[in-house]
């Protein structure tokens, strides 16, 4: 054995390759468990207190037979004018898998178009297609230059 060279011990670089392949392992499962947990497990994000929304529309100017989607904290809402020009709001996410609804004018009803799901535009009630339930009805007020959509149902 040459002067100044120490022999290297076996089990020190065992111990290092252990210890790597170790936290590589562990980095490893970590890349990999923690987006698909985050995944499954999504953060709980809290219901807009929002009671109500005001728009910056005159009632006045909204056609008969139409609908339009309007932000209600963090979902959207649908606010129609019904064919016979009574101005109705909704919440605008479907009962059946939660896709957002639109107005079609050609059936004169709110429409799904994920699963060809049908609504009542004078109730939101489910009238056609999967939907099990009604869509949520908000109260509508029409001041001068704005509309008012409250969470509270219409009298
Ligand atoms: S999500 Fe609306 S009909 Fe299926």
């Amino acid at each position: 054995m040459s002067e100044g060279v120490l022999p290297r011990d076996p089990f020190e670089r065992r111990s290092f390759l252990n210890w790597f392949l170790g936290t590589s392992l562990g980095a490893f499962l970590v890349s990999v468990f923690y987006p698909v947990t985050r995944f499954l497990i999504p953060p709980k994000t809290g219901e807009s207190a929002a009671a109500s929304v005001t728009l910056d529309l005159k009632a006045a100017a909204i056609k008969p037979n139409t609908g339009q989607i309007f932000k209600f904290g963090s979902k959207p809402g649908i606010l129609v004018r019904t064919p016979a020009g009574e101005l109705r709001a909704f919440t605008a996410v479907c009962t059946h898998l939660n896709c957002t609804v639109q107005y079609r004018e050609d059936l004169q009803h709110i429409w799904c178009a994920c699963h060809n799901g049908h609504f009542d535009p004078n109730t939101g009630m489910n009238i056609a297609g999967p939907p099990p339930r009604p869509l949520e009805q908000y109260g509508v007020s029409a001041r001068a230059d704005k509309i008012v959509v409250s969470r509270s149902a219409p009298a």
